[in-house]
């Protein structure tokens, strides 16, 4: 089968700035690709254009294999998109909204008001669908979009962060509804910053940074790829955390972090049989008592940090922003 998306060594420039410099990709059809970067990775711009809202400056891309530069038409045919700010019309009702853009797609009026009922009810909208869209939740006005992105059952899904300032109850209901339109063969591009999103929905991740992308692979081959192990271990006296900190240091890939009001010491290690149990025994020697101990797989997270060096954006600190914007 042929790859629903391709991207070769796409370029993107703004003044002296690469916003792509080199990016590649392949989607298979019917599979969800997840693009994992932080802010100012070069997400956006590589939706804008395959979605042809953006002419690159270099490199090419096709799109259910279209060009996006040469075939912009018939790539516009075969996508659905939803952006990070949403095309809904905050003055119309939501079926106003849905009824639109069917109209606009050229559905009929028949055709539009039947998919707008599909849509409202696969998104859990019936009860405010005769409501003005001004009056939504943040979680309602994203599904609203999704559905608009869907009203004409495109073959290739772009969604661009969209669960970003969502808060965790309306994160989790996108997250099923996304999952169950990929169930039903939709090709998807997702982008986010959220490591976890990525785990959850995306069958192939793409680690972006600096407009390239520097890993790629299932979220377990990834995990696997940076071959390393985190021990975390709570210690009942925290006058001995200095004591276990160096202890762990000795194992350790990178210094041992210690997390005082937990009384907690966390090191990253290699994956090496034998190495907890040395730990142990160590810290028995020095009369450390141990309340707690762990030895974890590395989660994405830790295999961002040892991309890209810095952490993901937690989401914390992301919801704290959306809501001082909102503010
Ligand atoms: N219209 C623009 N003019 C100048 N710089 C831009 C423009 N759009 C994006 N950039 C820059 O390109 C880089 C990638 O941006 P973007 O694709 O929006 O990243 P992401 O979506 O991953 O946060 C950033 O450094 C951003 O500042
Ligand atoms: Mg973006």
């Amino acid at each position: 089968m042929k790859p629903a998306i391709i991207v070769e060594d796409l370029i993107k420039r703004y003044g002296d700035a690469y916003a792509l410099n080199g990016l590649n990709l392949e989607v298979q059809p019917g599979t969800v690709l997840g693009l994992l970067g932080p802010n100012g990775a070069g997400k956006t711009t590589t939706v804008r254009v395959l979605t042809t809202l953006l002419k690159p400056d270099g490199g090419r891309a096709w799109v259910g294999g279209f060009d996006v530069v040469r075939q912009p038409h018939n790539v516009r045919r075969c996508i659905g998109v939803s952006g990070q700010e949403t095309a809904v019309e905050p003055l119309l009702t939501g079926w106003e909204n849905l009824e639109l853009f069917g109209r606009l797609h050229r559905l009929g009026r028949q055709g539009a008001r039947r998919r707008a009922q599909e849509l409202i009810e696969q998104f859990d909208l019936t009860a405010a669908a005769s409501r003005l869209a001004s009056t939504y939740s943040g979680g309602m006005r994203r599904r609203l979009d999704l559905a608009v992105s869907l009203i004409t059952r495109p073959a290739v899904l772009f969604l661009d962060e969209p669960t970003t300032g969502l808060d965790p109850r309306s994160r989790s209901t996108t997250w099923a509804m996304i999952s169950e339109l990929v169930s039903a063969g939709t090709t998807l591009l997702l982008t986010t910053q959220y490591l976890e999103e990525a785990d959850q929905l995306a069958d192939l991740i793409a680690v972006v940074d600096h407009g390239r992308v520097i890993a790629r692979g299932t979220a377990e081959e990834l995990k696997t790829q940076i071959n390393s192990d985190r021990i975390e271990v709570v210690l009942r006296d925290s006058e001995l955390l200095p004591l276990a900190a160096a202890i762990l240091d000795h194992v350790g890939t990178n210094q041992a972090v210690v997390i005082p009001s937990e009384r907690r010491v966390i090191v990253m290690t290699p994956h090496e049989p034998g190495l907890l149990a040395r730990v142990l025994r160590e810290m028995d020697a020095a009369a450390v008592e141990l309340e707690d101990v762990a030895l974890c797989r590395p989660t994405l997270d830790d295999v961002f940090l040892s991309l890209t060096g810095r952490p993901a954006v937690s989401e914390a600190v992301h919801d704290a922003t959306a809501m001082a914007v909102a503010a």
